[in-house]
């Protein structure tokens, strides 16, 4: 199997102030040293990437803390007349090298379809990022064992026209949505099993060697309790987290379980 990289992203969602944005960051930055080879993704408040990349950019005599800054959300286009909209070109001038597209508040609550990540996934690609590309069943879905069809149909709308390339580039999430927020995480047999699938659908989409180099996260109620047993999966290679991303000593707990199951 392939070494793959572990990376685990950290996605505050609309939630804290500034003072608090650069004091999680600060926390993070400083205590990454103990995630070895885990690499920390932060996904601020678009309002707070500028203070964050800041911050990150300070901690650490070295200048650079190592931990990447993402983006939640963007629009396709690089500028124009589109009113509290967000560029690829304004996210790389903040220091994003990350941004995640299709997380399923943004599908469910803003009516972004597959199209719409799809291009949305094209224009991070364009703009020289990476992209977290989100999937995931609801659990009515799942309850009429539709999982492995709503998921298959989201990477090939999301995915469509994506070069093997820019697949090798790019991270996706499995988050199913029953699992997001509601401290019920998908058991690692579950989630491995849908990664699994996703993996097997890169390989048909591009090839295997492709397949076999892209990071799938998974995303939904991790934990420092339960992140370890996930990280022991073969094809769950980070976690995108939520609510334990905002406290820095769980984020870096987690990671910490990523780093120790390469
Ligand atoms: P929770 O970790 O709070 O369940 O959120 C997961 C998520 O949506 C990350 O994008």
């Amino acid at each position: 199997m392939a070494i793959r990289r572990r990376i685990v992203a950290g996605n505050w969602k609309m939630n804290l102030d500034h003072a608090g944005a650069v004091a999680l960051a600060q926390a993070v930055a400083t205590g990454a040293h103990s995630c070895g080879d885990c690499n920390l993704i932060l996904c601020p408040p678009s309002i707070y990437l500028e203070p964050v990349a800041q911050t990150l950019e300070l901690t650490n005599n070295a200048g650079h803390s190592g931990v990447a800054l993402g983006g939640q959300n963007l629009h396709d286009q690089p500028k124009g007349a589109f009113t509290g909209e967000i560029s690829p070109t304004m996210l790389v001038d903040v220091g994003c090298t990350f941004c995640i597209v299709g997380h399923s508040e943004r599908r469910t609550l803003f009516g972004e379809t597959d199209s719409v990540v799809n291009t949305k996934a094209k224009a991070v690609l364009a703009a020289g990022l990476t992209p977290i590309i989100c999937v995931g069943e609801t659990l009515e879905e799942r309850d009429q064992g539709r999982t492995a069809a709503v998921v298959t149909e989201q990477i090939s709308g999301s995915l469509a026209g994506l070069s093997a390339a820019d697949l090798a580039k790019s991270i996706i999430a499995y988050e199913p949505v029953w699992a997001i927020g509601t401290g019920k995480v998908a058991t690692p047999e579950q989630a491995q099993e849908v990664h699994a699938l996703i993996r097997k659908q890169l390989a048909e989409h591009a090839d295997e060697a492709t397949a076999n180099q892209v990071v799938i996260q998974y995303g939904g109620s991790v934990k420092p309790e339960n992140a370890g047993v996930l990280a022991a999966q073969p094809d769950i290679d980070g976690a995108l987290v939520g609510g334990a991303s905002l406290k820095a000593e769980d984020f870096l707990a987690i990671a910490e379980q990523f780093a120790h199951a390469s």
